[in-house]
């Protein structure tokens, strides 16, 4: 039972591989790329790859099947990287490996906790020694409305969070949870707009809600509003929001995700020139947090991914019940 795993990463992921191979009888093909037609050789003799999120298309798909791949399994939530017709056309079947919600909901917390207690600007003034206090008053969680847009797994877990600090919550999606009912009062979204002192947003990106917070938007907003994205860069319109950082429309912000980040963020670009100028300018502010989508990133997830993509290979090779098979 041979598994040929891509993009391993040395720092994080290499071990937990090897513990979890031990333990269910499977052998390993370490590879620290992502796969393509040139390595694309290092899965002769596996039946299953293991891989994360480059572009897995038709092409790559056929070679892995020419090599004998008969299942590709990814240490991702998103499967959209790979062409699951293509996959399909060549008989070769596709897994994921969902984590649990958790992770992006403290991270959002901690970014609400940060953007209210102007966090941003305190660590700025400690690593210069400006111990002064004028400028940094704080807001406490109790004495506001905050609005949760998206009310899935990760929006649940936000305003489950979110109960312990005794704020009001309001919730918007297009279905409602009875759940969130007991902790939030699902409301009319101009209502969130309106009404809310923090908006947190957690639905995916669709066609019907790009750039959600744009001018107009904004605009219905209280002022000093405090926006917080840890779901996906493009429901913000980058400009509208720059505009209303630079006229104090919007309070603070915690952005995890932002506009066009593919490419930038987890890799080295110090000494790079970047095209993003909405990014630099997010970073000048001293009231908005920008991390390089991360929030998922902890121990729990690292092992959970790992180890139920080697899981779903080792269902998959014995024939048994899959649930990480995508159907
Ligand atoms: P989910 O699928 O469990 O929940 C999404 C919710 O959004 C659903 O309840 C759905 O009905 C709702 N929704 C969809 N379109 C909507 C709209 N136009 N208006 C209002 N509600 C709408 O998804 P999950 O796992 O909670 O993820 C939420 C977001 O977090 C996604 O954008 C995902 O990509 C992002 N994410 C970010 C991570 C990070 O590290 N920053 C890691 C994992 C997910």
């Amino acid at each position: 039972m041979q598994v040929t795993v891509y993009n391993c990463r040395e720092f994080d992921e290499k071990d937990l591989f090897l513990e979890y191979a031990k333990e269910l009888g499977i052998e390993l093909v370490l590879c620290a790329d992502a796969p393509d037609l040139n390595n694309v050789l290092l899965c002769k003799g596996s039946r299953c790859a293991d891989v994360i999120t480059s572009k897995i298309d038709a092409e790559l798909i056929q070679a892995f099947r020419e090599q004998g791949i008969e299942y590709i399994t990814t240490r991702t939530i998103g499967y959209d990287h790979i062409d699951l017709a293509a996959a399909k056309a060549c008989g070769i079947k596709v897994g994921n490996a969902p984590y649990g919600p958790h992770g992006v909901a403290d991270y959002t917390v901690m970014l609400i906790l940060m953007s209210i207690r102007k966090m941003e600007a305190i660590l700025n003034r400690t690593m210069i020694q400006d111990y002064t206090l004028a400028g940094l008053t704080g807001r406490e969680l109790k004495d506001l409305t905050v609005g949760v847009i998206g009310t899935g797994r990760i929006g649940t877990a936000v305003i489950s969070n979110l109960s312990g600090f005794r704020c009001r919550i309001l919730a918007y999606d297009l279905f409602e949870k009875e759940e969130v009912k007991q902790y939030a009062e699902y409301v009319p979204l101009p209502q969130i707009w309106q009404e809310a002192d923090v908006i947190t947003l957690h639905t995916p990106l669709t066609e019907d809600n790009y750039h959600l917070i744009d001018e107009s938007t904004i605009a219905q907003m209280k002022d000093g509003v405090v926006i917080i994205n840890t779901a996906r860069g493009a429901l913000i319109d980058s400009d509208a929001f720059i505009e209303a950082i630079e006229n104090g429309k919007i309070g603070a912000a915690g952005l995890d995700v932002v506009e066009n980040e593919f490419g930038l963020y987890y890799y080295d670009h110090k000494s790079d020139i970047l095209k993003n100028k909405e990014l630099a300018l997010l970073r000048s502010f001293p009231n908005v947090t920008v991390s390089h989508h991360m929030a998922f990133y902890t121990r729990n997830y690292v092992e959970t991914v790992v180890k139920d993509s080697l899981m779903s290979c080792k269902c998959y090779m014995e024939g048994s019940e899959n649930s990480w098979e995508i159907k």
